[in-house]
C-alpha cells in the first residue's frame, strides 16, 4: 500500500496542508504519507475559504504523493483520482454519492467532502502533491454558513470510528491512485464523467453573461467544465466562472 504507508497525527494544527509543505521543506517524506488532525485552527478550503470541522469528530488529513508520470499540465487528473477515492469510500455507506465539478463530494444535493490539492510545480513537472481532504463523520451541526453541509452521522443517524474510517479511505484512495500509476486514465476519465453531479441531463447554469440551460458534456483534461447550451454550442468553464443552479 502506498497511501497510508506513515501517519504523522498531531492532535491540533493550523492546517494539515500547511503542516504537510512545511515538512516537505525540511526534507522529502515517504509517498503516501498522511498528515492527520483532530483540529484546525485555519482549515483552508478552495478560493481561500476556511473550512470547518468540530474538535474529533471528522477526518481532516493530507495525503502527500510523488505522481512523477503526471505532466503538470494534466495536473487535474490528481482531482479526479481523489475524487474518486473518497466516492468509493462513501459509496460502502450510502447510494446516490456524487462530484460535483470539480471536487466537491455530494450525497444527494450535500456537500459531505472537500479536497484542496495543493502542488509543487518545477516547470511541466509535478515535484510533490499535498492532497487536501475534509470528509465529514460525526458532526451534526455545522455553524459557519458554509452552503448544505452534512456527514456520514447526519445521513446514516450512527456514530462511526475515525480509525477505521481512516482505514478504508485510505485504502480506497490507494485502489485508485495505483489505477493512475498504471495508466489507466481512460477508466479513471469514465469513472468520473459518470459520477459527476448533474451529469447528462438538463439544468439551470449562470455564468457572466446569465442564467442559461445547459448540459454536461465533458470535462477537458485541464479541468475545465464543458457544457452543451440549448442552441447546441459547446462553453468551457474554468472553475468559479460557472455556478450550478
Ligand atoms: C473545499 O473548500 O471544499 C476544500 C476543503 C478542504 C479541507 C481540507 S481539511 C484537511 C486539509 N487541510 C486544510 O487546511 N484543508 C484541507
Amino acid at each position: 500500500m502506498i497511501i497510508g504507508s506513515e501517519l504523522i497525527f498531531p492532535d491540533n494544527l493550523s492546517s494539515t496542508n500547511l503542516y504537510a509543505a512545511a515538512l516537505l521543506k525540511k526534507g522529502k517524506l515517504r509517498e503516501g504519507t498522511i498528515v492527520r488532525t483532530n483540529f484546525q485552527t485555519s482549515g483552508r478550503g478552495q478560493m481561500g475559504n476556511s473550512w470547518e470541522s468540530e474538535t474529533g469528530k471528522n477526518l481532516l488529513i493530507s495525503v502527500i504523493l510523488y505522481p512523477a508520470s503526471i505532466k503538470a499540465d494534466q495536473q487535474f487528473i490528481l482531482s479526479k483520482v481523489v475524487s474518486l477515492g473518497i466516492c468509493d469510500f462513501i459509496s460502502s455507506f450510502l447510494p446516490e454519492v456524487f462530484i460535483k465539478w470539480p471536487n466537491d463530494i455530494y450525497v444527494s444535493n450535500d456537500k459531505i467532502a472537500g479536497i484542496l490539492i495543493e502542488n509543487s510545480l518545477i516547470g511541466n513537472e509535478i515535484e510533490s502533491c499535498i492532497a487536501g481532504i475534509g470528509l465529514n463523520i460525526n458532526q451534526e451541526h455545522f455553524v459557519s454558513g458554509a452552503p448544505n453541509p452534512t456527514s456520514l452521522k447526519i445521513l446514516t443517524g450512527k456514530e462511526y470510528d475515525l480509525d477505521e474510517c481512516l482505514n478504508s479511505l485510505a485504502i480506497a484512495l490507494d485502489i485508485r491512485y495505483k489505477q493512475l500509476l498504471l495508466g489507466n486514465i481512460d477508466e479513471i476519465d469514465r469513472d468520473y464523467i459518470s459520477s459527476l453531479y448533474r451529469n447528462s441531463q438538463w439544468y439551470n447554469f449562470s455564468d457572466c453573461m446569465g442564467v442559461f440551460e445547459g448540459r454536461i458534456t465533458g470535462v477537458a483534461s485541464t479541468g475545465r467544465l464543458q457544457l452543451e447550451d440549448r442552441k447546441g454550442r459547446i462553453r468551457e468553464y474554468g472553475f468559479k466562472d460557472v455556478d450550478f443552479l
